[in-house]
């Protein structure tokens, strides 16, 4: 396949929070054309099964290879922890995903080697970022907590609220107790807890966020791959999605601190 600087990117995620990698990137490479794919009749995926997830992503993907994407971007850390092969498999474009990006920054900032992971039920129980890491540095201490009620009240809007400060605490007790000095924001929808889950964990611990080093990497494949865009006049974005769109709208100015347009309903 021969792959054109000039084409899109194609970001996927379950639903609305992979637009925290689109903003990344959107900041990092402002001239790339984007095709978002959020799967929002069928979001939550992270408490889905593993057959069920691989077999969504194989549908995304190949609709995004059909808009002949030059780059595939597994925004969603539940589809990246347990069907990123799928993906690779059956892509002709470079893929790229969130876990691999956030392990390596996990590795890149810790001093201790103790590392800290939060993701969705499906995302710890695959150990894909403990297996990311320990590839790496297999002496790395990584302690990993499902955080099943943060994606709620992230869509919730409670991003300073009373009841996430406290999920929080009770969640990353057991975290913290390790005395680890980098903690792993697993799941798109961390990100917009940032300052909050920095509070949480103190002043020693930084904060990986995926959707940042998921910007870094892309621009850095773009450059070995010489995919680049030439193209200075502003770039266009279009969101796929699987549902009436008004809620993705909505919650979406919130995730991509902007306004959204180009917004399409996929009919499956
Ligand atoms: N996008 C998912 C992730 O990053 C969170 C939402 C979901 O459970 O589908 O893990």
């Amino acid at each position: 396949m021969h792959l054109d600087p000039q084409n899109s990117i194609g970001v996927f995620d379950s639903g609305v929070g992979g637009l925290t990698v689109v903003r990344a990137l959107m900041e990092r490479l402002p001239f790339e054309h984007i095709h978002y794919f959020g799967d929002t009749a069928r979001v939550p995926y992270g408490v889905k099964s593993v057959e069920t997830i691989g077999h969504y992503t194989t549908q995304i993907a190949e609709f995004l290879l059909e808009k002949q994407v030059k780059l595939l971007i597994i925004a969603c850390n539940t589809m990246a922890a347990v069907s990123s092969q799928v993906v690779r498999d059956l892509s002709p474009a470079p893929v790229l995903d969130v876990i691999e990006a956030g392990a390596l920054n996990a590795l890149a900032a810790t001093r201790s080697r103790r590392i800290g992971v939060i993701g969705t039920p499906t995302t710890v129980n695959s150990n894909a970022y403990g297996r990311a890491i320990h590839q790496v540095e297999p002496n790395a201490r990584v302690v990993s907590q499902a955080c099943a009620l943060f994606v709620p009240l992230v869509e919730e809007g409670w991003l300073d609220h009373p009841v996430t400060r406290l999920t929080a605490q009770e969640y990353l007790k057991p975290v913290l107790a390790e005395k680890i000095d980098t903690l792993v924001l697993g799941c798109t929808h961390y990100p917009l807890l940032k300052p909050l889950l920095s509070e949480v964990a103190g002043p020693d611990v930084v904060l990986v966020d995926s959707a940042e080093a998921m910007a870094e990497r892309t621009a850095a494949l773009l450059t070995d791959l010489n995919l680049h865009t030439a193209s200075r006049t502003p770039a266009e974005y279009h969101f796929w999605v699987t549902d009436v769109p008004l809620r993705f709208q909505a919650i979406g100015e919130r995730f991509l601190g902007r306004s959204l347009s180009n917004v399409h309903v996929v009919k499956w």
